[in-house]
């Protein structure tokens, strides 16, 4: 019996092809690294729900998780009105919502120039929608765009005067849905409205919020306090607006059909985790690069991060019962700071919220005027000075002189 032989196979392997032990640890390697793999990715919505004839404004729809999302929200039948900054005519832009439309075999995909960093471009997008009689019929809100300052990089301002990450991450939401709130109130009883504010993790380690008068003061400024701050401001108010709807008392007497929901994407591959792992640098792009197998391996794909929105769009269960609830991984959670739901701190930041945006907007208009008038005198001048410009005249004409003497003072 060759026995012995076979013992001494099992035991120390043919020589040239590793022992049972090595293939053993080989295999057992790679099922914990794929395990591992599998629980990064995080979980997937399941639901198969439709979502024909409803329509869904979104921010943030063409990057990362925003992206991944309005391609499934299109795929699902959902009219999409997708808030962008670029110019209707930009090219890319352009690019980018005929793929969408031919991606997802939907034609009702349409973007709206509205910049989120400024207040005068938000209100005059919201203004033109509750103009509309009867109120257009509005299914869903997907609050999804965000901006960061990379670390070590300095303080950013928009050009009213706000810091970025403050303005775009939370005060262009607030400012959004304080006007739409009418258009979101007027919606039919039988229908289910949803607000999703995207959420962050990050929310939990930040300062306390004092007042929403204006962002971090100068000396307290990093891009990672912003960024949480604004988030932490954001589900604050989110809680905030829940009541506002629910305090509203509709005409027929039907108890509130509109609903928050909070989802937490968890940590994604997305432009925008590039940019802040990078740190904005050409050479944090290179060791970001070298180490791709670990960011591909800690972190979810875009379209893994968007599960948790997608649960938040078409959960049945969501559709019911109070609003605010906070959804991670595809099923309820619960917040992990008790001021997100107090109305004392709520208050606060949303009296500081509209002084401020109500301030900017005064300043704002006023600039607007005076460049407006400045503009008309120049025309003015421009065409007094062509009616009496000789014909073939040399030297300086009254033009250019009044544009000299403009820029002199
Ligand atoms: N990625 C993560 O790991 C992670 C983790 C937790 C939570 N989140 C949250 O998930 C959401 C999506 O994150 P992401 O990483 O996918 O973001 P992203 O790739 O950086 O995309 C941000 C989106 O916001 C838009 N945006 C930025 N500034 C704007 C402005 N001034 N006006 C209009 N649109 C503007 C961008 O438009 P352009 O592309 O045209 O610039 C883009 O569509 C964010 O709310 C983020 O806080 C992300």
């Amino acid at each position: 019996m060759p026995l012995p032989f076979i013992a001494d196979v099992i035991w120390k392997g043919v020589p040239g092809i590793p022992s049972v032990w090595t293939l053993l640890k080989g295999v057992l390697a790679v099922a914990v690294l794929g395990l591992l793999k599998w629980y990064f990715m995080g979980t997937s919505n399941a639901s198969e729900r439709k979502m024909h004839g409803k329509v869904v404004i979104m921010t943030g729809g063409t990057s990362g998780i925003g992206a991944a999302t309005a391609l499934d929200l299109a795929q699902r039948g959902a009219q999409l009105v997708l808030l962008v900054h670029q110019s209707p005519k930009d090219i890319f832009l352009i690019d980018f919502i005929d793929d969408l439309r031919e991606r997802s075999g939907n034609n009702l995909i349409y973007a709206e120039q509205v910049d989120l960093s400024s207040l005068f471009s938000i209100r005059q997008f919201a203004t033109r929608w509750i103009d509309n009689v009867p109120a257009r019929r509005l299914d869903m809100i997907v609050l999804c765009a965000s901006t960061l300052t990379p670390p070590g990089k300095p303080r950013v301002l928009t050009d009213e005067g706000l810091e970025e990450t403050w303005m775009v991450n939370y005060l262009a939401n607030f400012h959004l849905l304080s006007i739409l709130s009418p258009a979101i109130r007027a919606q039919p009883p039988d229908r289910d409205v949803r607000i999703i504010f995207t959420t962050c993790s990050s929310y939990i380690g930040s300062p306390a919020i004092e007042d929403g008068s204006d962002a971090m003061k100068k000396k307290e400024w990093t891009p990672s306090k912003a960024y949480a701050r604004s988030k932490l401001a954001l589900v604050i108010f989110g809680h905030a607006f829940q009541k506002h709807l629910d305090s509203y008392k509709r005409p027929d007497g039907a108890p509130t059909n509109a609903r928050v929901i909070f989802a937490d994407p968890g940590y994604s591959r997305t432009p925008g985790m590039r940019r802040w792992l990078t740190r904005g640098s050409l050479w944090g792009l290179a060791i970001y690069l070298i180490l791709w197998q670990n960011v591909w391996f800690f972190l979810k794909s875009s379209e893994g991060g968007a599960q948790s929105l997608l649960y938040a769009a078409m959960e049945a269960a969501l559709g019911r019962g109070p609003g605010g609830k906070l959804v991670k991984e595809c099923r309820e959670m619960k917040f992990s700071r008790k001021d997100v739901t107090d109305e004392k701190i709520a208050k606060k930041l949303w009296e500081g919220s509209e002084k401020l945006v109500e301030r900017v907007e005064r300043e704002e208009a006023v600039r607007r005027a005076l460049q407006k008038k400045e503009k008309d005198e120049l025309e003015k001048s421009e065409k007094q000075s062509s009616d009496t410009k000789p014909s073939g005249g040399g030297g300086e004409s009254k033009t250019s002189k009044s544009r000299r003497q403009r820029k002199a003072k």
